[in-house]
């Protein structure tokens, strides 16, 4: 049945016009007014930024340039500035700017908990009051400007008032998605010598009891071993007075799976390095007065996975942040004053940063942030929450999207979902069938969708259609933000014009593009500007048609996209290679029907040793320990030996045929030994 908006184009994909009633109210109206905008920001950037600029509060105006940059290695270090002597803070902009303005009893955010009993809300007053607190509860403990806090935190207010509190008086968060292992939590905590760390005791995650303060206490320990001391742990008091938890003042051994889920919760807990929340709440004063901090000052530091498998502390500064984040939000999800705005991203990857946090609360919207799973209690829980707020604009991963569609159209149309604007998503690539059951089934065919394209390095949306003005084509992410200048280059760096395919790489900044890796701006400079200088260089693959739309390909480094969460294939090997069992290990990527793709391990054992169930079985379990339950690998194969050139490099293009079952290898030429092939083949597991 073909859509009231939809007609065929000439390469054969669907092309779906901005729904009219969007149009009519949409910042931008047509492709005439993006165009227009578009070719004045990347003409003339710094007038385009500073009008936009003017929406801030800034103590001062910037004393040097109001932009500048170098992108060519060949011409010195790498450098992004904006407003570069302009002060500023950014939770004042968040919050005091609007209550200001009179939206001191508008609702920041709707909080719903795991359990859908369980729920609340905050204003913007009442945010500013409870993150001012915060501030002085972090100052107490001797946190000032510039130190690092890390945050390992569930889907609860208090996290985000933890990131506006250290932006606050200047401090620079570092959030550790809460799924992170204790290793990896103190891997990061290591890296940028964080002095403190914000957590909570537990959390339920569907059905599942976390225990996210012996995760830290665990990392803790590791800190302290490897000589650096976290001075102080807050301690969120989340779970509920039934879930008892008892304080010891050593070691224990988790209780076995087999007892949950008991409501009982053993912590560690230290004297004077521990402290609850609450206890440190009830005497702060709820004023404080922000830390005014240049617009290039770091705000906050995320990890994202590298390449070489050890994670890279990518930085980001106040000032271009706040505009970039904040603009993108009010185009791409076209806000008005009464929207209801979802994002179900957790906070702790860069989505949950800009597109929770930071965007929404720049343009003084009013947003949701849910600490459950999609499944729980069953999968109609993101339709019954858009019912319950009536969510004008939603924001998801593909992965989510995909999970939800195999459960059948029944749990969506069992709500209300008449309030949806616009349907975003973000993270991977979204395949043409999960865009149109996400149009026509959960947007009736009456909304927008965005497709965004970015990275924890641009820090926002730099590819995405605007909803009022863009037609989409399913699976493309059309075309560039205000600012953004994307080219396709060919493996010798050659601009492709026109219709091809390439490397997708950027011209020239924005202004929340990422500013160095933390600590190693050498590393920097080698993973993002060697390669092709003059530009910064995504590390994605991305073809354009004859339409000049843009469809990302995916990654074309060793990267592997699990569920719209990046990790290195060296990651996952090195975890493996810590078994006492294994010699060698390879991982690559492996379509997956629901998460985009899966980790497909190749493991030559040591001398001696065998290949058994339980052996993949203790595999899988140290890659969840060494860095989270996401990353556990999918499938496992016995590898007696790899395939490698003759200098040793292990071909990775091999391996990856190898796990689809494709035995159109191409040259094989370079193979040292061609006879592990079959070998490979042979020993593929029964359900890859
Ligand atoms: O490969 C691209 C993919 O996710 C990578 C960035 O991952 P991360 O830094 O974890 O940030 C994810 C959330 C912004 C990119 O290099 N990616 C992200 N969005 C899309 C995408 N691939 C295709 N289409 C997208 N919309």
């Amino acid at each position: 049945m073909a859509e009231t908006n939809d007609h065929s184009v000439a390469n054969g994909a669907l092309l779906f016009d901005p729904p009219s009633n969007l149009q009519n109210e949409a910042h931008v109206k047509s492709m005439q007014q993006y165009q227009k905008m578009y070719k004045q920001s990347i003409e003339d950037p710094e007038t385009f930024w500073r009008e936009i600029s003017a929406q801030f509060y800034w103590k001062s105006p910037p004393t040097g340039k109001f932009f500048e940059y170098n992108f060519d290695v060949g011409k010195g270090p790498i450098s992004i500035k904006w407003m570069t002597g302009a002060k500023t803070n950014i939770c004042y902009n968040m919050l005091d700017r609007h209550i200001a303005n009179g939206l001191g009893d508008k609702v920041a955010f709707y909080w719903e908990g795991n359990d859908p009993n369980d729920f609340g809300k905050i204003t913007y007053s009442e945010l500013l009051a409870r993150v001012s607190k915060f501030s002085n509860v972090l100052k107490n403990l001797g946190v000032s400007r510039g130190d690092r806090v890390a945050i390992y935190m569930p889907m609860i207010l208090d996290l985000s008032v933890a990131m506006l509190a250290c932006a606050r008086i200047g401090a620079i968060h570092s959030i550790v998605f809460a799924g992170y292992s204790s290793e990896s939590l103190a891997e990061r905590i290591l890296d940028a010598t964080c002095s403190a760390i914000i957590t909570a005791d537990g959390v339920w995650r569907g059905t599942k009891l976390l225990n996210l303060k012996k995760i830290v206490d665990d990392a803790l320990k590791i800190c302290d071993e490897k000589g650096h001391r976290v001075e102080k742990c807050v301690v969120v008091r989340h779970l509920s007075p039934s879930d008892e938890i008892v304080k010891t003042n050593g070691d224990f051994e988790e209780e076995p799976e087999a007892c949950r889920p008991s409501r009982k919760l053993k912590i560690n807990w230290q004297p004077g390095r521990d402290i609850w929340w609450h206890e440190m709440m009830t005497s702060a004063s709820s004023e404080c007065e922000p830390e005014w901090m240049d617009a290039e000052d770091p705000l906050f530091m995320l990890y994202t996975s590298g390449s070489t498998g050890k994670p890279k502390g990518v930085l980001h500064t106040i000032g271009g942040y706040m505009l970039y984040t904040a603009t993108t939000f009010k185009y791409v999800f076209d806000y008005q004053p009464d929207d209801v705005y979802w994002c179900t991203a957790d906070v702790g990857w860069i989505t949950g940063h800009s597109y929770v946090t930071y965007g929404p609360l720049g343009n003084g919207a009013t947003g949701l942030i849910f600490e459950g799973t999609p499944f729980y209690p069953n999968a109609g829980r993101f339709w019954e929450i858009v019912d319950k707020y009536r969510v004008t604009k939603f924001y998801t991963a593909p992965t989510a999207i995909r999970a939800l569609m195999k459960f059948g159209d029944d749990f969506v149309k069992k709500y209300k979902r008449d309030s949806l604007k616009i349907l975003g998503t973000v993270g991977e690539p979204i395949n043409p069938e999960a865009w149109l059951w996400y149009y026509r089934v959960v947007g009736n065919s009456k909304c927008a969708i965005v497709d965004t394209f970015w990275q924890t390095e641009t820090g926002g949306h730099v590819l995405t259609p605007l909803p009022g003005a863009t037609p989409t084509k399913p699976g493309s992410a059309t075309f560039p933000f205000f600012g953004v200048i994307p080219a396709l280059l060919t493996e010798e760096g050659k601009v492709i014009e026109g219709p091809g395919e390439g490397y997708l790489v950027f011209k020239q900044p924005w202004p929340s593009l990422m500013r160095t890796v933390y600590g190693n701006q050498e590393r920097f400079e080698t993973t993002y500007f060697k390669k092709f200088p003059g530009y910064y260089c995504t590390g994605d693959g991305a073809k354009r048609d004859e339409d000049g739309y843009i469809w990302i390909t995916g990654r074309i480094d060793d990267m592997v996209n699990v569920s719209g969460h990046l990790l290195s294939t060296a990651e996952v090997e090195s975890a493996l290679i810590t078994h006492k069992s294994v010699a060698e290990a390879a991982s690559v990527s492996h379509p997956h029907s629901i998460k985009g793709e899966c980790i497909y391990c190749f493991v030559t054992l040591k001398q001696g040793a065998e290949y058994t169930n339980d052996l993949v079985t203790e595999l899988k379990n140290i890659v969840r320990a060494k860095i989270g339950p996401f990353a556990q690998p999918d499938f496992l194969q016995n590898a007696p030996a790899l395939p490698k050139t003759r200098s040793g490099k292990i071909m990775r293009r091999i391996l990856r045929k190898i796990a689809v079952g494709d035995r159109n290898l191409g040259d094989t030429s370079t193979l040292a030994d061609e006879s592990v092939i079959d070998v490979l083949f042979q020993n593929r597991p029964n359900n890859a």
